[in-house]
């Protein structure tokens, strides 16, 4: 005790990499239990940079546990990468310890994530094509390849035969594409299995004894509300549930282990990828925030849409997630923009008006937000070290959204470096 959670609010990218490294200094567990190497999750470090994928964000502390969970799914090869370049700078991985239920990304779930992208032209979601959607598809299908398999020799063998037989066929015979040759996957995963072996032990019994040993334990969210599988913007979604309740089931814990849950938002809003998006701003305001806050992907390097703080979207992610506390980063970003504007409800063709976050895209796409305006500041912020220091205008934005929100605001990030943080 206790365990907390930290979900992202929004599409992502809210700089939760950034208050999980915050907050784990004040914990033993880091803990991911869902999604893949879709996510990045950055942390700032005295200038050094670090750019997390499948790593727990908890990663730079050399004592802390750091657990990837049966709901995670897990690029063997990628992973390799990450810990190979993570060592080359001096940190320690040995603390990285992975689920034997994880399931694997295999070489044509990335080229098939690639095939039906292209497949759908102008339709498609804009994934990472990192091979998500199609190793839950798998893992669903109940055909996935898991981390023990991984490590097991003969099984995977077995696995990757079986399963790469049919993959070859819907890759060749459906979208005309190159089959893989089998024996070559099952030399490359069988080294990669080798190589983690080392990291497999079970999560759930880990955090488990973690807990009742009285240690403190994050849960890392990826990826963020707006794109939960059921919750989200069905289809511009991933395919995991990034919301809180993801994280039991993606670690083995229960409900009950969890003390503290964070939702992490910036103090406006971005999106990566495709899918409805109602206070975007296509403008040079919008321009004006990408470059400043640097939006661009961590993942893929792709620019990040950008728009005003969407009161509607962050209050649905108060609701599903049961927030107790909210995260507000990048205040800094909004400085010398002048007025800002705050979505505050959506208005419906019809001229009636909904607070709540429709369920279908259809009933999204003729809604247009309703803004409220706010005093803008042109102070730089990113050097105060107190929350009651801040520009008059910032506490007012600030209460503002916490009002809006009807949640907490305790942090409020003016950097990207860890001690860009204030706490309230
Ligand atoms: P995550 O996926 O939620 O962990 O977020 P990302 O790391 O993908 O994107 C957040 C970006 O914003 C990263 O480049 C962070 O270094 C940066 N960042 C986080 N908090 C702040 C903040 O308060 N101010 C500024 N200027 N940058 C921040
Ligand atoms: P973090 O953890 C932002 C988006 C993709 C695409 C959709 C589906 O860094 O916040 P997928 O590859 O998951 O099938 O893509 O989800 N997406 C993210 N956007 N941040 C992320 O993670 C994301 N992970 C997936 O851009 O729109
Ligand atoms: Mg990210």
């Amino acid at each position: 005790m206790p365990a907390n959670i930290v979900v992202g609010t929004q599409w992502g990218d809210e700089g939760k990499g950034k208050i999980i490294d915050i907050l784990a200094s004040r914990a033993q567990v880091v803990v991911r239990s869902q999604g893949g190497n879709n996510a990045g999750h950055t942390v700032v470090n005295n200038g050094e940079t670090y750019k997390l994928h499948l790593v727990p964000s908890g990663i730079l502390y050399p004592n802390t546990l750091c657990l990837i969970g049966a709901g995670v799914v897990l690029d063997p090869k990628d992973l390799i990468g990450e810990l190979d370049g993570l060592q080359q700078r001096g940190i320690s991985t040995k603390n990285l310890k992975i689920d034997p239920r994880a399931h694997i990304v295999m070489p044509w779930h990335i080229e098939l994530d690639g095939l039906s992208e292209s497949f759908r032209g102008n339709s498609d979601i804009g994934t990472t094509k990192r091979g998500i959607g199609p190793t839950y598809m798998d893992k669903y299908e109940r055909c996935g390849i898991r981390m023990f398999d991984l490590v097991h020799p003969d099984i995977l063998a077995e696995k990757i035969k079986s399963t790469g037989m049919l993959k070859n066929k819907i890759i060749t015979a459906v979208y005309g594409g190159k089959p893989f040759d089998l024996d070559a996957v099952i030399k490359e995963y069988t080294a990669y299995g080798q190589r983690l072996s080392q990291h497999m032990d079970d999560v759930s019994v880990l955090t488990f004894e973690a807990d009742k040993a009285g240690k403190t334990i994050m849960f890392e969210g990826a990826q963020a509300t707006l794109l939960d599988i059921d919750f989200g913007t069905y289809p511009y979604v991933t395919s995991s549930h990034p919301l809180s309740a993801g994280v039991c089931v993606g670690t083995g814990v229960g409900p009950r282990m969890i003390s503290n849950i964070i939702g992490v938002a910036k103090a406006y809003t971005t999106r990566v990828g495709k899918g409805p998006f109602p206070t975007e701003l296509n403008d040079e305001i919008g321009d004006t925030i990408r470059n400043v806050g640097g939006e661009f992907g961590t993942t893929t390097g792709r620019p990040r849409r950008t728009g005003w703080f969407d009161a509607v979207i962050v209050r649905h992610s108060v609701r599903v997630n049961g927030l107790d506390a909210l995260a507000i980063n990048k205040l800094d970003t909004l400085a010398g923009i002048g007025t800002l504007k705050i979505c505050v409800a959506y208005k419906k063709p019809d001229g009636s008006v909904i607070e709540n976050f429709p369920a279908a895209l259809e009933e999204l796409a003729g809604c247009t937000p309703i803004y409220e305006e706010a005093d803008g500041f042109n102070e730089d912020i990113s050097k105060c070290d107190s929350f009651d220091k801040l520009p008059e205008n910032c506490k007012k934005y600030i209460a503002r959204l916490e009002k809006l929100c009807g949640c907490p605001v305790k942090m409020v990030g003016i950097g990207p470096d860890r001690s860009q943080i204030l706490e309230r």
